[in-house]
């Protein structure tokens, strides 16, 4: 038997960043995304006889993909924990891929993460007729694969805060790009920065920032109150990225290319009162999500920086 799915990343525009203590990527503070659909991941999972064990290998015909020791473990451990949850029985080879370049500094856990936990449930299904989830519930599955996949259920617009995400009402289409920038210092994996984090002076006031923030965002997306979104997504990315400077051990992901890019963004909403809703993940490129009549005007904005886009050119 062999099933397949996919599921698409997302960009949280408020962040979760800090857990709460106990385990299973409970989050200190509420989160909001934007759901990437043209950032996917593929996951196929086919029962092998043979196999004493479960197995992983890249799926043929994506993008190459780079698995890091602890990332593959943490996969599989994921799909053990499915297993476990809905009783399938047997050993599965398991093949995944993203189709963005694993070498870009783009993160796949919430995609991949998502998408294995779909793929799960379609071969949980295959076994058990009457098997029914909630796209809520299998949000909390996922969530305990790795935080951020949970919002990744719910498209475009999602919320998380607690056990798992739910999709939220906003009337707000939006294009993505990515300004892939390299990053030259030593990268630490999210869920470090997580353990992390509290060891910053700045982390106490981090819950009532984040929830503050949240209130601001969603009273300005309701409101489509453009430069307002603007002003509390770049405040957030600022937050978050304080924070990994002043934990301690320190650490962080600007570059000089994040910093020059950053700067002429400003630059750009200076000049123009007008630009893209801006935000950094734990990493050194810059996101960008833009109205659709934005596109013209971005193609230029955009042009000499090495890219992904959610539009053709
Ligand atoms: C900076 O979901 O990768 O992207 O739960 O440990 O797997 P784990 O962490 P992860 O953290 C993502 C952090 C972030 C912000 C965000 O997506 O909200």
């Amino acid at each position: 038997m062999k099933v397949e799915a996919s599921a698409p990343s997302n960009i949280a525009l408020i962040k979760y960043m800090g857990k709460e203590p106990g385990g299973r990527n409970r989050p200190a503070n509420p989160s909001l995304s934007y759901t990437l659909e043209h950032l996917r991941s593929f996951v196929t999972l086919e029962k092998i006889q043979e196999l004493m064990i479960d197995e992983w290998l890249a799926l043929p015909g994506f993008e190459p993909i780079e698995l890091s020791q602890v990332g593959l473990k943490k996969f599989m451990e994921h799909f053990m924990r499915l297993k476990l949850q809905w009783k399938i029985p047997g050993n599965y080879r398991v093949q995944s891929a993203n189709n963005f370049p694993a070498d870009c500094g783009l993160a796949s856990s919430a995609s991949s993460f998502a998408a294995l936990t779909l793929a799960a449930y379609s071969l949980a299904q295959a076994h058990d007729k009457n098997l029914e989830c909630t796209r809520e519930e299998l949000s909390q599955f996922s969530r305990l694969g790795s935080g951020s996949s949970c919002r990744s259920m719910f498209s475009p617009w999602a919320e998380w805060s607690g056990e798992g995400a739910e999709g939220i009402n906003v009337a707000l289409e939006l294009e993505h790009a990515v300004i892939l920038v390299d990053g030259d210092r030593k990268s630490v994996s999210s869920s470090e920065a997580h353990a992390r984090v509290n060891t910053s002076l700045l982390w106490p006031g981090r819950p009532d920032r984040a929830w503050a923030r949240l209130k601001e965002l969603k009273t300005a997306l309701s409101r489509q109150d453009w430069r307002s979104i603007y002003d509390v997504c770049w405040s957030e990315f600022w937050d978050m990225h304080a924070l990994f400077e002043t934990s301690k051990p320190s650490f962080g992901f600007m570059s000089r290319g994040t910093l020059d890019v950053l700067d002429q963004l400003r630059q750009l909403w200076l000049r123009d009162k007008d630009g893209p809703i801006v935000t950094m993940d734990a990493g050194a490129n810059v996101h960008l999500l833009l109205r659709s009549d934005q596109i013209g005007r971005a193609n230029t904005w955009l042009s000499g920086y090495k890219t992904l886009r959610s539009w053709s050119e």
